[in-house]
């Protein structure tokens, strides 16, 4: 597997990692806990190193299962995880709303360093900015934490540009993780020139548009009652149907060049920029190895042109997220 580092840090991650949301949270009901332990291993032996999670994710649930399976690959892996929903780490029951104040990232730091079992935590990200809270006090809240030697590197999830330039001052961000595939290009106009500038790594999360991009999911799919997918607009079974040529367009690519659609769209993101990580999510071994298969296809100025042209004619019908999570991205 090949490697990157994010932006001009010196941390280096396998070019693709490992979303291990979906494993226990927004697409249906838990996997096999069992399974998901072999699936993760399996992981890092085929050259993954780099795995996310976050504390929302179950609550809890998603941790405990990433420090379990990866507890014999300690000091070898780096793990992302994320505070800022509003949380309490003791019950893991969850308040409306979000809570980035100093105290609670702090309380929410000791609780994941138990949970992941780990001196420090490679990676934390915020995980929406919190409208309360400056993002100067966040950021110097994390400059605590990597002082202190509990964190390693401090990141930020769907924030705005000014709010990455502001906490950058403060604390140098490692790493932006924000939604970013064929399917949602909202990056490109200031996240990704803001990025570059600043010299910080960029984490696409659903950089398979939550399973759309794969060609497996069509308007007659139907999503399990837990499913997330349910909610969001961009996945109603007219819009599935509407946005259908985007798909049609990843197969075409993908039949010319021997590879799948997941791969020309995660083959896509790596092309985009030499710091960009995507971080598929998968609950399946054999898809698993088909999204690393992904670093081995290599995509031309041809192809990215044809790619790019093709795309930008088809407009994408439907909102990423339902409106009150949409509220809490671009802050
Ligand atoms: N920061 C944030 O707020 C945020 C938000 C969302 C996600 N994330 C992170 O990003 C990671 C990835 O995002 P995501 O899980 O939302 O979306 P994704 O990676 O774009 O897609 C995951 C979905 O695609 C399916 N899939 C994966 N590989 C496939 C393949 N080769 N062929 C067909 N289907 C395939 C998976 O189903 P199967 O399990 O059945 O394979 C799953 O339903 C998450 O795990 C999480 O760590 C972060």
């Amino acid at each position: 597997m090949q490697k990157r580092k994010l932006g001009k840090s010196n941390l280096e991650v396998s070019a693709i990692g490992l979303g291990c949301m979906g494993m226990s949270s927004a697409y249906g009901p838990p996997a096999d806990k069992q399974e998901m332990i072999a699936l993760l291993r399996a992981a890092f032996d085929r050259g993954i190193t780099f795995f996310d999670t976050a504390e929302a994710c179950g609550p809890f649930a998603n941790e405990e299962l990433v420090r379990e399976a990866l507890a014999p690959c300690k000091g070898k892996v780096v793990i992302a995880t994320k505070f800022g929903f509003d949380i309490d780490p003791k019950t893991g029951e969850r308040r409306p709303g979000l809570n980035s104040r100093p105290k609670h990232i702090k309380e929410v730091a000791e609780a994941s360093l138990k949970r992941l079992r780990v001196e420090a935590i490679d990676l934390f990200y915020q995980h929406r900015v919190d409208p309360d809270v400056p993002i100067e006090d966040v950021a110097g809240a994390v400059k605590e934490l990597i002082r202190d030697g509990k964190v390693k590197h401090f990141g930020l999830s769907e924030p705005a540009a000014r709010t990455i330039r502001r906490a950058h001052a403060v604390q140098p961000v490692t790493a932006v993780q924000s939604e970013y595939s064929l399917f949602w290009r909202g990056p490109e106009t200031e996240i990704l020139p803001t990025l570059e500038d600043l010299g910080i790594g960029f984490v696409p999360f659903s950089p398979l548009g939550a399973g759309f991009l794969t060609g497996k999911i069509n308007e007659q799919t139907e999503f399990d009652k837990t499913d997330f997918r349910n909610m969001v607009p961009r996945f109603t079974p007219e819009n599935r149907r509407a946005n259908q040529p985007l798909v049609d367009l990843l197969g075409k690519i993908a039949e010319r060049k021997k590879a799948t659609p997941a791969q020309i769209a995660l083959a896509w993101l790596l092309a985009q920029n030499p710091w960009i990580i995507p971080i598929p999510g998968t609950t399946k071994l054999h898809r698993l190895k088909e999204n690393i298969g992904a670093t081995e296809v290599e995509l031309t100025s041809d192809d990215l042109g044809e790619i790019d042209t093709a795309a930008s004619k088809i407009e994408v019908r439907g909102a990423r997220l339902p409106e009150s999570a949409l509220q809490m991205t671009g802050r």
